[in-house]
Protein backbone atom coordinates (compact mmCIF):
# COMPACT_ATOMS: atom_id res chain seq x y z
CA UNK A 1 0.00 0.00 0.00
CA UNK A 2 1.09 3.84 -0.39
CA UNK A 3 2.14 5.14 2.85
CA UNK A 4 4.03 8.41 4.08
CA UNK A 5 7.25 7.58 6.47
CA UNK A 6 9.38 9.34 7.76
CA UNK A 7 12.65 7.57 8.46
CA UNK A 8 14.26 10.41 10.53
CA UNK A 9 13.01 13.46 12.58
CA UNK A 10 12.93 16.72 11.54
CA UNK A 11 11.47 18.88 9.15
CA UNK A 12 8.48 18.37 7.26
CA UNK A 13 10.70 16.98 4.25
CA UNK A 14 11.33 13.93 6.07
CA UNK A 15 7.71 13.07 5.07
CA UNK A 16 8.40 10.63 2.46
CA UNK A 17 5.14 8.64 0.28
CA UNK A 18 6.53 5.32 -0.20
CA UNK A 19 5.10 1.45 -0.65
CA UNK A 20 4.93 -0.27 2.52
CA UNK A 21 3.34 -4.02 3.86
CA UNK A 22 -0.62 -3.67 3.97
CA UNK A 23 -0.73 -3.76 7.88
CA UNK A 24 -3.17 -6.85 9.54
CA UNK A 25 -5.85 -6.34 12.03
CA UNK A 26 -5.09 -8.50 15.16
CA UNK A 27 -7.40 -9.40 17.77
CA UNK A 28 -9.64 -6.99 18.84
CA UNK A 29 -8.86 -4.93 15.91
CA UNK A 30 -10.12 -3.41 12.37
CA UNK A 31 -8.48 -2.41 9.08
CA UNK A 32 -9.68 0.50 7.61
CA UNK A 33 -9.21 1.63 3.99
CA UNK A 34 -8.70 5.05 4.82
CA UNK A 35 -10.46 7.50 2.58
CA UNK A 36 -8.98 11.01 4.55
CA UNK A 37 -6.81 11.37 7.01
CA UNK A 38 -7.06 14.30 9.46
CA UNK A 39 -3.30 16.19 10.56
CA UNK A 40 -3.25 17.69 14.09
CA UNK A 41 -0.55 19.51 16.30
CA UNK A 42 1.17 15.77 18.43
CA UNK A 43 1.34 14.86 14.48
CA UNK A 44 3.95 17.14 13.50
CA UNK A 45 5.20 16.82 17.65
CA UNK A 46 5.67 13.48 16.62
CA UNK A 47 7.89 14.18 13.38
CA UNK A 48 10.02 16.28 15.62
CA UNK A 49 10.73 13.68 18.04
CA UNK A 50 8.52 15.56 20.45
CA UNK A 51 11.94 17.83 20.85
CA UNK A 52 10.65 20.69 22.92
CA UNK A 53 8.31 17.72 25.35
CA UNK A 54 10.10 17.55 28.76
CA UNK A 55 11.97 14.12 28.55
CA UNK A 56 9.39 12.72 31.21
CA UNK A 57 6.92 13.07 28.78
CA UNK A 58 8.80 12.26 25.49
CA UNK A 59 7.31 9.01 23.64
CA UNK A 60 10.15 6.23 22.78
CA UNK A 61 9.53 6.65 19.18
CA UNK A 62 11.74 5.63 16.83
CA UNK A 63 11.89 5.57 12.75
CA UNK A 64 10.49 4.71 10.25
CA UNK A 65 7.30 5.45 11.52
CA UNK A 66 3.94 6.06 10.09
CA UNK A 67 2.20 8.97 11.77
CA UNK A 68 -1.40 10.17 12.09
CA UNK A 69 -4.32 9.31 14.81
CA UNK A 70 -7.81 10.68 12.68
CA UNK A 71 -8.98 8.54 9.99
CA UNK A 72 -12.09 7.81 7.99
CA UNK A 73 -12.77 5.27 5.86
CA UNK A 74 -14.66 1.68 4.87
CA UNK A 75 -14.02 -1.23 6.69
CA UNK A 76 -11.67 -3.67 4.71
CA UNK A 77 -11.27 -6.70 7.20
CA UNK A 78 -11.76 -7.56 10.80
CA UNK A 79 -9.54 -9.72 13.66
CA UNK A 80 -10.95 -11.97 16.03
CA UNK A 81 -13.53 -11.63 18.21
CA UNK A 82 -14.91 -7.97 16.13
CA UNK A 83 -18.42 -8.78 15.71
CA UNK A 84 -19.68 -5.09 15.79
CA UNK A 85 -18.42 -4.09 12.49
CA UNK A 86 -18.55 -5.84 9.12
CA UNK A 87 -16.51 -4.96 5.67
CA UNK A 88 -18.06 -2.06 3.79
CA UNK A 89 -19.16 -0.25 6.96
CA UNK A 90 -17.76 3.54 6.90
CA UNK A 91 -16.54 4.31 9.70
CA UNK A 92 -14.01 7.67 11.30
CA UNK A 93 -11.72 7.06 14.27
CA UNK A 94 -8.93 8.87 16.77
CA UNK A 95 -7.06 6.04 16.38
CA UNK A 96 -4.93 4.27 19.96
CA UNK A 97 -5.08 8.05 21.43
CA UNK A 98 -2.32 8.64 23.20
CA UNK A 99 -0.28 6.23 21.58
CA UNK A 100 1.21 5.06 18.24
CA UNK A 101 -1.10 5.25 15.05
CA UNK A 102 -0.56 5.08 11.42
CA UNK A 103 -2.73 7.03 9.64
CA UNK A 104 -1.35 8.62 6.82
CA UNK A 105 -1.32 5.55 4.73
CA UNK A 106 -3.77 3.72 2.16
CA UNK A 107 -5.07 1.57 5.09
CA UNK A 108 -4.57 1.48 8.96
CA UNK A 109 -5.57 -0.45 12.04
CA UNK A 110 -7.68 0.65 14.36
CA UNK A 111 -9.01 -1.16 18.10
CA UNK A 112 -12.30 -1.81 17.32
CA UNK A 113 -13.19 0.01 20.06
CA UNK A 114 -12.12 3.13 19.35
CA UNK A 115 -14.54 3.29 15.43
CA UNK A 116 -17.81 4.91 15.36
CA UNK A 117 -19.84 5.07 12.21
CA UNK A 118 -19.24 8.11 9.97
CA UNK A 119 -22.51 9.61 9.64
CA UNK A 120 -23.62 9.13 5.95
CA UNK A 121 -24.34 13.02 5.43
CA UNK A 122 -20.91 14.64 6.13
CA UNK A 123 -18.12 13.52 3.27
CA UNK A 124 -14.87 11.81 4.36
CA UNK A 125 -13.14 14.54 3.76
CA UNK A 126 -15.07 16.44 6.75
CA UNK A 127 -15.18 12.99 8.94
CA UNK A 128 -10.95 12.55 9.06
CA UNK A 129 -10.73 16.18 10.02
CA UNK A 130 -13.08 15.48 12.87
CA UNK A 131 -12.22 12.93 15.83
CA UNK A 132 -9.33 14.37 17.91
CA UNK A 133 -10.91 18.37 17.83
CA UNK A 134 -14.35 16.85 18.28
CA UNK A 135 -13.29 14.05 21.07
CA UNK A 136 -11.04 16.82 22.99
CA UNK A 137 -13.83 19.66 22.98
CA UNK A 138 -16.00 16.92 23.84
CA UNK A 139 -14.61 14.98 26.90
CA UNK A 140 -13.27 18.61 28.44
CA UNK A 141 -16.08 20.43 28.40
CA UNK A 142 -18.93 18.24 28.54
CA UNK A 143 -17.64 14.91 30.47
CA UNK A 144 -14.82 16.60 32.34
CA UNK A 145 -15.94 19.89 33.50
CA UNK A 146 -19.70 18.92 33.06
CA UNK A 147 -20.39 22.79 31.62
CA UNK A 148 -24.15 23.63 31.75
CA UNK A 149 -24.11 27.14 30.02
CA UNK A 150 -24.80 30.17 32.28
CA UNK A 151 -22.44 33.71 32.21
CA UNK A 152 -19.85 34.16 29.44
CA UNK A 153 -17.77 31.64 27.80
CA UNK A 154 -14.10 32.50 26.07
CA UNK A 155 -13.10 30.28 23.78
CA UNK A 156 -8.70 31.34 23.10
CA UNK A 157 -7.52 30.30 19.66
CA UNK A 158 -11.35 30.23 18.70
CA UNK A 159 -10.72 29.67 14.72
CA UNK A 160 -8.40 26.92 15.22
CA UNK A 161 -9.27 23.22 15.54
CA UNK A 162 -9.87 22.25 18.68
CA UNK A 163 -11.16 25.88 19.13
CA UNK A 164 -14.02 26.27 16.60
CA UNK A 165 -15.13 22.99 17.64
CA UNK A 166 -15.32 24.33 21.84
CA UNK A 167 -16.97 27.22 20.34
CA UNK A 168 -20.26 25.35 19.03
CA UNK A 169 -20.28 23.33 22.63
CA UNK A 170 -20.27 26.20 24.63
CA UNK A 171 -23.59 27.77 22.48
CA UNK A 172 -25.16 24.75 22.26
CA UNK A 173 -24.88 24.05 26.11
CA UNK A 174 -26.39 27.49 26.54
CA UNK A 175 -23.70 30.16 27.25
CA UNK A 176 -25.13 33.71 27.53
CA UNK A 177 -22.55 34.62 25.76
CA UNK A 178 -19.75 33.72 23.51
CA UNK A 179 -16.45 35.63 23.10
CA UNK A 180 -14.14 34.41 20.50
CA UNK A 181 -10.51 35.00 20.77
CA UNK A 182 -8.15 35.11 17.44
CA UNK A 183 -6.30 36.88 14.84
CA UNK A 184 -8.30 39.64 13.07
CA UNK A 185 -9.01 37.31 9.72
CA UNK A 186 -11.02 35.13 11.58
CA UNK A 187 -13.97 37.14 13.15
CA UNK A 188 -16.37 36.62 10.30
CA UNK A 189 -15.63 32.70 10.22
CA UNK A 190 -16.12 32.44 14.06
CA UNK A 191 -19.50 34.91 14.11
CA UNK A 192 -21.18 32.35 11.86
CA UNK A 193 -20.15 29.72 14.15
CA UNK A 194 -22.07 31.29 16.91
CA UNK A 195 -19.90 33.89 18.51
CA UNK A 196 -21.39 36.87 20.03
CA UNK A 197 -18.12 39.18 20.80
CA UNK A 198 -14.94 39.01 18.63
CA UNK A 199 -11.48 40.11 20.66
CA UNK A 200 -8.70 40.06 17.90
CA UNK A 201 -5.91 39.41 20.42
CA UNK A 202 -2.98 41.36 18.42
CA UNK A 203 -5.03 44.60 18.91
CA UNK A 204 -6.84 43.96 22.80
CA UNK A 205 -5.77 41.71 24.89
CA UNK A 206 -7.97 38.87 26.48
CA UNK A 207 -8.14 40.44 29.79
CA UNK A 208 -8.93 44.11 29.08
CA UNK A 209 -11.81 42.91 26.75
CA UNK A 210 -13.31 40.74 29.40
CA UNK A 211 -13.62 40.76 33.28
CA UNK A 212 -16.37 37.94 34.44
CA UNK A 213 -16.01 35.18 32.46
CA UNK A 214 -17.35 31.46 33.89
CA UNK A 215 -15.28 29.75 31.25
CA UNK A 216 -12.05 30.08 29.83
CA UNK A 217 -10.81 27.61 27.25
CA UNK A 218 -6.97 28.15 26.30
CA UNK A 219 -6.07 26.03 23.21
CA UNK A 220 -2.59 28.14 22.99
CA UNK A 221 -0.53 28.06 26.61
CA UNK A 222 2.47 29.06 26.37
CA UNK A 223 4.51 30.99 28.96
CA UNK A 224 2.62 33.81 29.30
CA UNK A 225 -0.65 31.62 29.53
CA UNK A 226 -1.19 33.63 33.01
CA UNK A 227 -2.05 36.74 31.13
CA UNK A 228 -5.75 35.40 30.97
CA UNK A 229 -6.32 34.80 34.82
CA UNK A 230 -8.45 38.29 35.04
CA UNK A 231 -10.63 37.53 32.68
CA UNK A 232 -12.44 35.04 34.81
CA UNK A 233 -14.52 35.94 37.53
CA UNK A 234 -14.32 34.61 41.37
CA UNK A 235 -14.94 30.75 41.34
CA UNK A 236 -14.87 30.79 37.16
CA UNK A 237 -12.93 27.78 35.74
CA UNK A 238 -10.19 28.28 33.15
CA UNK A 239 -9.27 24.58 31.07
CA UNK A 240 -5.93 25.05 29.85
CA UNK A 241 -5.81 22.52 26.74
CA UNK A 242 -1.57 23.14 26.15
CA UNK A 243 1.13 23.23 28.34
CA UNK A 244 1.15 26.77 29.79
CA UNK A 245 2.43 29.04 33.07
CA UNK A 246 -1.03 29.53 34.88
CA UNK A 247 0.58 30.72 38.05
CA UNK A 248 -1.31 28.57 40.74
CA UNK A 249 -0.57 31.26 43.01
CA UNK A 250 -1.55 34.49 41.15
CA UNK A 251 -4.98 32.08 40.33
CA UNK A 252 -5.62 31.14 43.97
CA UNK A 253 -5.74 34.77 44.92
CA UNK A 254 -8.01 35.69 41.88
CA UNK A 255 -10.46 32.57 43.06
CA UNK A 256 -9.74 30.81 39.41
CA UNK A 257 -10.24 27.67 39.05
CA UNK A 258 -7.22 26.13 37.03
CA UNK A 259 -7.60 22.79 35.38
CA UNK A 260 -4.05 22.37 35.61
CA UNK A 261 -3.78 18.62 35.60
CA UNK A 262 -4.04 19.16 32.06
CA UNK A 263 -6.64 16.72 30.54
CA UNK A 264 -6.13 14.63 27.99
CA UNK A 265 -8.18 13.55 25.03
CA UNK A 266 -8.57 10.03 24.16
CA UNK A 267 -10.07 7.76 21.78
CA UNK A 268 -13.30 6.73 22.65
CA UNK A 269 -15.86 5.14 19.59
CA UNK A 270 -18.46 5.80 22.05
CA UNK A 271 -17.84 9.05 22.31
CA UNK A 272 -17.42 9.61 19.08
CA UNK A 273 -20.90 8.08 18.40
CA UNK A 274 -22.01 11.03 20.51
CA UNK A 275 -20.10 13.28 18.50
CA UNK A 276 -21.65 11.92 15.02
CA UNK A 277 -25.04 12.82 16.14
CA UNK A 278 -24.28 16.71 16.50
CA UNK A 279 -22.48 15.98 13.25
CA UNK A 280 -25.15 14.25 11.64
CA UNK A 281 -27.88 16.74 11.94
CA UNK A 282 -25.81 19.79 11.94
CA UNK A 283 -25.52 21.06 15.25
CA UNK A 284 -22.09 20.69 14.83
CA UNK A 285 -19.72 21.85 11.77
CA UNK A 286 -16.19 21.21 10.88
CA UNK A 287 -14.56 23.49 8.77
CA UNK A 288 -11.64 22.69 6.71
CA UNK A 289 -8.87 24.51 6.34
CA UNK A 290 -7.42 23.39 3.64
CA UNK A 291 -6.61 19.64 2.00
CA UNK A 292 -3.55 18.09 0.48
CA UNK A 293 -3.28 14.63 -1.31
CA UNK A 294 -1.80 12.22 0.70
CA UNK A 295 1.34 12.31 -1.22
CA UNK A 296 1.94 15.72 -0.14
CA UNK A 297 1.72 15.13 3.49
CA UNK A 298 5.10 17.59 3.98
CA UNK A 299 3.39 20.34 2.14
CA UNK A 300 0.60 19.83 4.75
CA UNK A 301 2.79 20.25 7.72
CA UNK A 302 4.24 23.32 6.04
CA UNK A 303 0.60 24.57 5.94
CA UNK A 304 0.42 23.61 9.90
CA UNK A 305 3.40 25.02 10.58
CA UNK A 306 2.62 29.30 9.12
CA UNK A 307 -0.27 28.69 11.87
CA UNK A 308 -3.33 30.61 11.85
CA UNK A 309 -5.17 28.04 10.75
CA UNK A 310 -9.42 28.29 10.27
CA UNK A 311 -10.27 24.74 10.94
CA UNK A 312 -8.51 21.68 9.86
CA UNK A 313 -5.75 20.23 7.81
CA UNK A 314 -6.88 16.91 5.90
CA UNK A 315 -5.10 14.94 3.49
CA UNK A 316 -6.86 13.30 0.83
CA UNK A 317 -6.16 9.54 0.23
CA UNK A 318 -8.93 8.36 -1.60
N1 LIG B 1 -4.58 18.12 26.04
C1 LIG B 1 -4.95 17.39 25.00
O1 LIG B 1 -5.42 16.25 25.11
C2 LIG B 1 -4.82 17.96 23.61
C3 LIG B 1 -5.54 17.36 22.57
C4 LIG B 1 -5.42 17.89 21.29
C5 LIG B 1 -4.60 18.99 21.06
N2 LIG B 1 -3.91 19.53 22.11
C6 LIG B 1 -3.09 20.77 21.89
O2 LIG B 1 -3.98 21.86 21.74
C7 LIG B 1 -3.36 22.89 20.99
C8 LIG B 1 -4.32 23.43 19.95
O3 LIG B 1 -4.61 22.43 18.97
P1 LIG B 1 -5.42 22.82 17.65
O4 LIG B 1 -5.52 21.58 16.83
O5 LIG B 1 -6.66 23.55 18.00
O6 LIG B 1 -4.37 23.84 16.95
P2 LIG B 1 -4.59 24.83 15.75
O7 LIG B 1 -5.62 24.30 14.81
O8 LIG B 1 -3.23 25.17 15.23
O9 LIG B 1 -5.24 26.13 16.40
C9 LIG B 1 -4.56 27.08 17.11
C10 LIG B 1 -5.27 28.43 16.88
O10 LIG B 1 -4.78 29.36 17.81
C11 LIG B 1 -4.70 30.66 17.19
N3 LIG B 1 -3.72 31.42 17.97
C12 LIG B 1 -2.37 31.37 17.93
N4 LIG B 1 -1.85 32.20 18.87
C13 LIG B 1 -2.88 32.73 19.54
C14 LIG B 1 -3.00 33.65 20.64
N5 LIG B 1 -1.93 34.16 21.23
N6 LIG B 1 -4.24 33.95 21.09
C15 LIG B 1 -5.35 33.43 20.50
N7 LIG B 1 -5.30 32.58 19.46
C16 LIG B 1 -4.09 32.24 18.99
C17 LIG B 1 -4.34 30.37 15.74
O11 LIG B 1 -4.82 31.27 14.77
P3 LIG B 1 -4.82 32.88 14.88
O12 LIG B 1 -3.52 33.26 15.55
O13 LIG B 1 -4.84 33.34 13.43
O14 LIG B 1 -6.05 33.28 15.63
C18 LIG B 1 -5.03 29.01 15.49
O15 LIG B 1 -6.30 29.19 14.88
C19 LIG B 1 -2.08 22.26 20.41
O16 LIG B 1 -0.99 22.71 21.17
C20 LIG B 1 -2.29 20.77 20.62
O17 LIG B 1 -1.08 20.08 20.77
C21 LIG B 1 -4.02 19.06 23.36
Amino acid sequence: MGAVRLHAFGEPEVLRYEEVARPEPGPGEVLVRVHAAGVNPPDWYARRGFEKFPPELRPDWRPPLIIGSDISGVVAGTGEGVDDWRAGDEVFALVNFPGRSSGYAEYAVARATDLARKPPGITHLEAAAAPMVTLTAHQFIDKNLKYGGGGTAVIVGAAGGIGHIALQLVRAAGAEEVVAVASGRHEEFVRSLGADRFVDYTRTSVAEAVHDATLLLDTVGGPDAHRLLPALRRGGDLVPVFLGDYRPDRARELGVNVHTDLWQVRSSGSDLTHVAGLLADGRLRVAIDSVFPLREAAAAHRRAEEGHLQGKIVLQVV
